[in-house]
């Protein structure tokens, strides 16, 4: 793992193996680029045919004349100046991450680019190369072409412009680097857990990863076992379990960072470590990436990880649900009711529709710890995805403040939600004749809002949102920092809300 550095050096005068410069569209130089005297590097930029948008990369070796102690000079695009944020400079060296990797020292001027905030511009730099430059190849067994070179990068001189001097300043600047590890470290892991293979990751297994993680870095942990979850009466968990061979589990953290008295924040995520959708069972190509159902547990796991780390002075605890949906002779059947922690019971009318019936247990358990706000995710529903596509999650929830304080969350860290309406009178699409509720509606239209409006039954008045992330937790192609699979998504929007929720004046982490 590389080692960043923050440093006011001229650009010129640094010793790397790369270093790396902005381009504005345009081509228009960005910061550092006119610090190479020995050649026009913008000119050569533009006989290659490049322009400067977000991402276009050309090498240009050091072969002594250009003047600066770089062994060679990486210029990269990251579109028109007056667009430049945060996230387009983490999406521009999250596409150069993966052949920066490969060498040993990289400096970059990047965080320059952006005029405000340089502590954000700085953990973006962060995050856009580690986040950029991951990959998953435990199964490579490196005796074939596919198997990626073994990453080499030692260190990362962090360039910022010669303003940002002053103790407090270099201060702040290097706390960003260390929130942007911390972030990365956490996303990459929980990213890690995602991609594996459903034999290999089940609820068990998710568990002892979760008690494992907590003892690192210090939270409170405790697994829920199959008959401690009878005992509790989680008959949701249990029942999805209840086909596979794999018992369920459920994973209880806590993380003290506030007073004692002070009520914490709630999280939950969906954890179907593989939903084979059950006796309601899924066609092959639907079920191919089904691995994928507990990335709600994992981002949720993410985010204790880093906020047990960067230590905010909130408390926050986490329950999360995690079972098997398969199908076999001990399967639940459609028609069957199940009663859930607290009592309310739901009529099962599609197994496939599991997700909600993990999550209602593990929803009324965290309202009755009377927390101050609840927050689940979940790759809930294939509808979501239908209304929002890859890059957006839905965003539902019973409280105004909760819910914008979510979408400003999200964008400010690059992971963008769009509010869908908890419309109360579809509440008549999951009526039961014999239950509290049914699981599913009659037909798939509105199918987000109705496993939103199931959810909602199990919060009582708590302040509660939903994210449905089932675009963005898996798009199933690469983006700017992800190679294909999983994101991580929504991790660094909850841990970016949790920051901005502490008393402390918690920094922006976007
Ligand atoms: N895990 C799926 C949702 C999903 C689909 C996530 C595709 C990611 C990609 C969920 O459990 C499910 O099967 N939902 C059903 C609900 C329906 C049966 C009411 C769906 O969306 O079709
Ligand atoms: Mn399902
Ligand atoms: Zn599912």
């Amino acid at each position: 793992m590389a080692t960043f550095v923050y440093s006011t050096d001229a650009p010129a005068s640094v010793r790397t193996d790369v270093l790396v410069l902005p381009v504005y569209e345009g081509p228009e130089a960005g910061p550092g680029v006119k610090d190479v005297k020995g050649a026009d590097l913008l000119a050569l930029y533009a006989e290659a045919k490049l322009k400067g948008k977000r991402g276009e990369p050309l090498l240009v070796p050091n072969t002594g004349g250009l003047g600066v102690a770089a062994k060679s000079v990486l210029l990269v695009g990251v579109g028109k100046r007056r667009d430049v944020t945060t996230d387009s400079l983490r999406r521009a060296l999250g596409r150069v991450a993966p052949q920066l990797a490969k060498r040993r020292t990289v400096a970059t001027t990047f965080p320059q680019v952006v005029g405000r905030s340089p502590e954000d511009a700085v953990q973006a730099t962060v995050e856009g190369l580690l986040l950029g430059s991951y990959r998953f190849d435990r199964y490579k067994s490196g005796k074939n072409e596919d198997h990626p070179e073994k990453p080499a990068l030692r260190t990362v001189t962090v360039l910022g412009s010669p303003r940002w001097t002053g103790r407090t300043v270099v201060r702040g600047l290097e706390e960003s680097i260390t929130r942007g590890d911390i972030v990365s470290d956490a996303v990459a892991w929980a990213r890690d857990m995602v991609n594996t293979p459903a034999g290999d990751l089940t609820p068990e297994v998710l568990a002892g990863h979760a008690a494992a993680m907590a003892k690192e870095v210090g939270l409170e942990s405790k697994v829920w076992t199959e008959a401690e979850l009878e005992r509790g009466k989680f008959g949701g968990i249990l029942g999805v379990g209840q086909g596979s061979a794999n018992p369920p589990r459920m994973i209880e953290l806590k993380y003290r960072g506030g007073s004692s008295r002070q009520a914490p924040i709630a999280l939950t995520g969906k954890g179907i470590t593989f939903d084979s959708g059950g006796l309601s069972i899924k066609d092959a190509s639907q079920m191919e990436w089904m691995k994928s159902d507990m990335a709600g547990a994992a981002s949720v796991l993410a985010a204790m990880k880093a906020i047990a780390r960067l230590k905010p002075n909130v408390n926050v605890i986490a329950a999360i649900p995690s079972s098997e949906n398969m199908p076999s002779g001990s399967a639940i059947r459609p028609g069957d009711v199940l009663r859930h922690r607290g009592g309310k019971t739901s009529e099962v009318v599609n197994t496939d529709a599991e997700g909600r019936l993990v999550l209602a247990d593990a929803l009324a358990y965290l309202a009755e710890r009377k927390p101050r706000v609840i927050i689940d995710t979940a790759t809930l529903t294939g509808a979501c995805m239908v209304a929002l596509g890859r890059d957006i999650y839905g965003v539902f929830g019973n409280d105004r403040g909760l819910i914008r304080d979510i979408l400003a969350a999200g964008e400010a860290v690059g992971e963008p939600g769009w509010e869908l309406p908890l419309y109360r009178d579809y509440r008549r699409l999951i009526r039961s004749n014999v239950a509290d509720v049914r699981n599913a509606g009659k037909d798939r239209w509105g199918g987000a809002i109705t496993a939103a409006l199931f959810l909602a039954e199990f919060v009582g008045d708590t302040p509660w949102a939903h994210l449905d992330v089932a675009g963005p937790a898996f798009p199933e192609k690469a983006g700017d920092y992800w190679p294909n699979g999983a994101t991580g998504v929504p991790a660094r929007t909850l841990v970016q809300y949790v920051l901005t929720q502490g008393t402390r004046p918690a920094r922006r982490s976007g």
